[in-house]
């Protein structure tokens, strides 16, 4: 290997007075694909950001090239030549996606005037590296979350990167557009382009890392090649004991038909003639790329987009849902794929918002409603890890994977009699996936329904009893259990052949 590249030595970073980071030691290559690994709260972001410039480091260094250097803010950063795809995705969502990819560089004519042509060109010919399929003059806020990361990347590109850093870049994508990334990652690296990765999808960091780094409450846990380690073990040094039983695999026994939904179509046509039914608790999956319609579906179900045509009913009962009160009202839950702009009031603490859709039911008790809150509170911070010093912390102090606990604890506490989670362990750490599946066993087995959206097709196959499947807008495909095979899933999602 030739030499190192970036050396981050003793990197201690704290939070009024809690330590984030304590003394942490990272070593990147050239060329070298190099995960960051550890539970929801570890400190791999925040690491990160010290190299970003957003937040200053209080102790240790930083080594670039052997020289000793100063980040102070994010200009310093990108001088460096070092590009972040950050977890929370940053793009100007009134912009097209030219304007978002040379923001602060954009192209200018000879008469200083903003080369908006050039700038479209070139930004398409960005794109097309990375075979982003959509237009440079689209409106970064009508892009999905799958492709709003192709632009970042894109924008990476763009500055000419040696060092890129992706905290969880797949958490939002589809089977195919991950292959995607890889290969785009391979290009990278033979440009001798430096890449962090941060993932909590074990299978990737075998399939795309060269070496791994493992933090574990902001300290180092050990660095080693992705060759000389198998995943059991992997998760072990992450969360300090041997996992067990991952999956729950057990048959539901299932009752009556609680949701019917036949031939539903929305209004802007995303969802068309769609039919299936959901029975007492059930776990049924959807399966699908992104883009498929899957979550648009979910909405339609919750009240957020006008329907066209169909029918909905709920234990034999017409309903009409219009809007997401409807929904609640007919015992309906929805976890949201983008938690973040959806379900957080993140200038609150960590118990407002995991009891907000409960509140109403503590109102008789105005003197106990605290001690309830909290109580309910503490309940769903132990059982899903929550990973916070109290729960009066506002949640936008809270990593990214402990947010998304918090959104699904909310709803696990309203206890919906059908519950819709659409990707409910998108950023959330082994550990706490297999408290995620613990739970969901439980509350079907006390009778809920769960429909689960989903683009991991391990947990897929694993978690659901039925699955079906969802390409341009349609149903194509539905599986029981039993039939469930990863590979005929993604043929059906992709729409070919099985000797294509
Ligand atoms: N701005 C902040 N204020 C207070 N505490 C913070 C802040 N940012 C991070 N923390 C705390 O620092 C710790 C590390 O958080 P960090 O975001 O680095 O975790 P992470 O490893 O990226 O986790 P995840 O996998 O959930 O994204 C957490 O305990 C978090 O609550
Ligand atoms: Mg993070």
């Amino acid at each position: 290997m030739s030499s190192v590249f970036l050396k981050m030595t003793g990197i201690q970073k704290s939070f009024a007075g809690v330590p984030a980071l304590e003394g942490v030691d990272f070593e990147l290559y050239p060329g070298e694909v190099h995960a960051l690994l550890g539970e929801n709260g570890a400190g791999k972001s925040t690491l990160m950001k010290c190299l970003a410039g957003i937040y200053t480091i209080e102790g240790g260094k930083i080594e670039f090239e052997d020289q000793e250097i100063e980040i102070h803010s994010v200009q310093d950063s990108i001088r460096l030549g070092i590009s972040f795809i950050h977890q929370e995705l940053a793009l100007a969502e009134q912009l097209t996606v030219a304007e978002n990819i040379f923001m602060g560089c954009e192209p200018v004519k000879k008469n200083g005037l903003l080369d908006n042509r050039k700038m479209h060109e070139m930004a398409a010919k960005l794109l097309e590296r990375i075979d982003a399929g959509f237009s440079t003059y689209v409106k970064a806020g009508e892009l999905g979350t799958a492709q709003k990361q192709l632009v970042e990347i894109a924008k990476a590109l763009r500055i000419h990167s040696n060092i890129i850093v992706m905290d969880e870049p797949t958490a939002a994508l589809s089977q195919r557009e991950v292959e995607s990334l890889f290969r785009l990652i391979r290009t990278l690296k033979q440009q001798k382009i430096a890449v962090i990765y941060i993932s909590h999808r074990m299978e990737e960091i075998f399939e795309i890392c060269d070496r791994i780094t493992v933090l574990r409450d902001g300290k180092n846990v050990d660095t080693m090649n992705a060759v000389a380690i198998d995943q059991d073990r992997l998760i072990q040094k992450m969360v300090g004991h041997k996992l067990i039983d991952y999956y729950v695999k057990t048959e539901h026994p299932q009752g009556d038909t609680v949701l019917r939904v036949e031939h539903l179509t929305r209004k802007d046509r995303r969802v068309l003639d769609v039919s299936f039914y959901l029975k007492k608790g059930e776990i049924l999956g959807f399966s699908g790329i992104v883009g498929a319609g899957r979550t648009e579906l979910m909405q339609a179900l919750f009240g957020i987009a006008p329907l066209e045509d169909g029918k909905i009913e709920i234990e034999g009962r017409q309903i009409r849902i219009s809007s997401p009160k409807d929904a609640v009202a007919s015992g309906i839950g929805l976890v949201p794929e983008d938690r973040k702009l959806q379900g957080l009031i993140l200038h609150h603490s960590v118990s407002f918002n995991i009891t907000l859709g409960i509140l109403g039911k503590f109102i008789h008790f105005p003197f106990v409603n605290n001690e309830l809150e909290q109580e309910l509170a503490e309940k769903y911070i132990q059982a899903l890890g929550i990973k916070t010093d109290t729960n009066k912390q506002h949640v936008i102090n809270l990593s990214g994977g402990n947010q998304q606990k918090v959104v699904l604890s909310r709803w696990l506490a309203i206890s919906p009699s059908i519950l819709i989670l659409d990707e409910p362990t998108r950023g959330i750490d082994v550990g706490a996936k297999a408290e995620i599946y613990a739970l969901m066993d439980q509350l079907v087995r006390n009778g809920v329904s769960i429909i689960m959206v989903s683009s991991e097709m391990p947990e897929v196959i694993n978690m659901c009893d039925r699955v079906y499947v969802m390409k341009a807008g349609r149903i194509v495909a539905c599986k029981e259990q039993k039939e469930l095979d990863q590979e005929e899933l993604l043929r059906y999602a992709l729409g070919v052949k099985k000797d294509e």
